[in-house]
Formats: structure tokens, C-alpha cells, sequence
């Protein structure tokens, strides 16, 4: 074995600085939302199991959705079950049964984030940013284009 002659450190790959140079517009998983038939049972099994407990409960009347939100950290499990027959999240049970249904991601500023998304030729389902539960921002991105997942982008 022979002696280095040169230290990595200083080989000039100045790969780290360049992408230290853009900003990542993902600043946390804001949600994992599942789909659930019964949210009341879903509440009690994550509060029996888990120990995780409603942080923040709503009806998002414009999504024909009724939520609950259970913290974990910094993030939340968002339980989601439709209050209508139209509401899209009834179509997914009904086509796909229970489970995951979206992740949210936090981002600081969410037009920013979906002009992002559109400049890389994503599709997208809100063009615009929309107010979505307590309080927030949001947009949803196209599962077609996004490696199968719905993608919601959330600024708080
Ligand atoms: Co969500």
C-alpha cells in the first residue's frame, strides 16, 4: 500500500458547493394522509396502538373531506374520510380501499414550489395555490408524473 498523494478533500470536485447553491423547496413531510372508511375507529387505533392523539380535527367542506390530524414530531398523520359520495377521496375508497392517499410536503413558499413543478412539465391538479385545512396553503401535484404518488404541496 503506498502513500496517498493527494487528499480527497482537495481533489476540486466541487459537486457539494454547486448544489448547496439551490435551495431545497422541500422543508418537511408536513403529512402522510391516509384514507380511511370509519374515522373514528382509525382515531382510536392509533391512539390504542400508537399513542398518537388528535392535534386538529376539520371538515374541509370543499373537498367533501372530514379530517384528523395527529402529530408526530414535526409532521402529522392525516386521517381523511369523505363526508359525500362526490368527494374524490369517496371515489378512491371505492376504487382502491383503504390506505395511503397523498404525502404532504412543507414547503415556504407554495407558488414557488408549483411553479417548480410545472417548469419541469409535471402536471398538476390546483394551477393555482388554494387555502386548504388549518390554515394553510396548498396545492396538489399530478400522481401521473410524480412516480405515483399524490403530492401535496403545504406552506404554513
Ligand atoms: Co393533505
Amino acid at each position: 500500500m503506498g502513500i496517498q498523494a493527494r487528499n480527497p478533500a482537495e481533489s476540486g470536485d466541487t459537486g457539494a458547493d454547486e448544489s448547496a447553491d439551490v435551495a431545497p423547496l422541500l422543508t418537511e413531510i408536513d403529512h402522510v394522509a391516509i384514507a380511511v372508511h370509519d374515522l373514528g375507529a382509525a382515531i382510536d387505533y392509533y391512539r390504542e396502538t400508537f399513542g398518537a392523539v388528535v392535534d386538529h380535527r376539520e371538515v374541509v367542506e370543499s373537498d367533501g373531506v372530514e379530517e384528523a390530524l395527529l402529530k408526530v414530531a414535526e409532521s402529522y398523520i392525516q386521517l381523511l374520510t369523505p363526508t359525500r359520495d362526490d368527494s374524490p377521496v369517496a371515489k378512491y375508497l371505492e376504487r382502491k380501499g383503504e390506505g395511503l392517499h397523498h404525502v404532504g410536503y412543507r414547503v415556504s413558499d407554495c407558488g414557488a414550489a408549483l411553479d417548480a413543478v410545472k417548469a419541469q412539465g409535471g402536471k398538476v391538479i390546483d394551477e393555482q395555490p388554494r387555502p386548504g385545512s388549518r390554515g394553510t396553503t396548498v396545492a396538489f401535484v399530478h400522481p401521473k408524473g410524480a412516480f405515483g404518488t399524490l403530492i401535496e404541496l403545504v406552506q404554513e
